[in-house]
């Protein structure tokens, strides 16, 4: 796709194809097919089916409605939970299928092109930046995800963040939203793979939990009745426990705001000493 941050990438970005070596995948949720195997669920050079692949997920997302949600197998849900806090954590399915609503397009505002949206889902966000002209990339281990994103009209490929990513280094903003620093289980590892994805100076946008929680889980996908697939870890953080992760793995936190009850960091990639940032603003540095 032209004007993304990689310079040849000849067949569609959103192509289920991955010519790059395979990477380990600290915590990823899939792993990459060795190239001779050849049976079972598993689709030609695609990631090997897993969770979010191969469960009642893909199934939402045809239909574009829940319910549908985490069910927590391990921690136990902590006593007095609130209200969806519990053992079953629901899965925002009807308004990631929907248009951005306000509070995401406040978070689209502040993108600066070209925008990784990592776990884009059915890719709301990808399709909304693409329609203001911003170049935007969606990459999901979901077949059903990327294909809806293509659907509304945005890019995406279908591959895990763990593995190699084109333009990696070169991104101006990375998008981590709807509990996506809970993707491998391990946010510290997710935000420190992300600092080497962003370019120097860019942004990453993380949506955190409501709440005061740090939460790592065990969790599959489960429908309303009882269908559910692979576990797989998780994890939970609301914006004070985001923000220390984010200082581990590196990034520097730039600014907060919660809308709608919806907590957000902004976090900066530093630029190395004495030069420029790379990133410009929509895409056009
Ligand atoms: C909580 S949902 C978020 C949905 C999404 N942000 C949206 O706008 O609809 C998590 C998403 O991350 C994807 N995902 C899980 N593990 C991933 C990985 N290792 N790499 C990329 N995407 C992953 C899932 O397939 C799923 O679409």
């Amino acid at each position: 796709m032209s004007g993304m941050p990689y310079d040849t990438d000849p067949a569609p970005a959103c192509r289920p194809t991955d010519p790059a070596p395979a990477r380990r995948s600290t915590g990823a949720a899939v792993r990459r097919r060795p190239r001779t195997a050849a049976a079972g669920r598993q689709e030609p050079d695609g990631p090997v089916a897993g969770p979010w692949i191969d469960d009642p997920y893909a199934h939402a997302l045809g239909t574009g409605r829940g319910p549908l949600y985490l069910r927590r197998l391990t921690p136990p849900a902590p006593p007095h939970a609130a209200a969806g806090e519990g053992r079953l954590l629901p899965l925002d399915v009807e308004r990631w299928c929907a248009a951005p609503d306000a509070v995401d397009t406040g978070v689209l505002d502040r993108c600066t092109g070209p925008v990784l949206d990592v776990g884009c889902g059915p890719g709301r966000l990808v399709a909304a930046l693409a329609a203001r002209g911003v170049r935007a990339l969606g990459v999901d281990v979901s077949p059903a995800a990327v294909a809806r994103t293509r659907r509304r009209g945005g890019t995406a490929l279908r591959r895990s963040v763990f593995d190699r990513l084109p333009g990696e280094g070169r991104w101006g903003t990375v998008l981590l939203m709807d509990g996506n620093v809970g993707i491998g289980g391990d946010p510290v590892a997710l935000l420190a793979r992300l600092r080497t994805v962003a370019a120097p100076g860019s942004r990453l946008l993380a949506e955190a939990a409501r709440g005061d929680v740090d939460e790592h889980l065990t969790v599959r996908v489960e429908d309303a009745h009882g269908r559910h697939g692979r576990p797989f870890p998780w994890a939970r953080l609301g914006a004070t426990a985001l923000r220390r992760a984010a200082e581990t793995a590196g990034w520097s936190v730039t600014d907060r705001w919660t809308a709608q009850e919806r907590p957000f960091l902004e976090l900066r990639r530093p630029p190395p000493p004495g030069r420029p940032t790379a990133a410009g603003r929509h895409g056009h540095p």
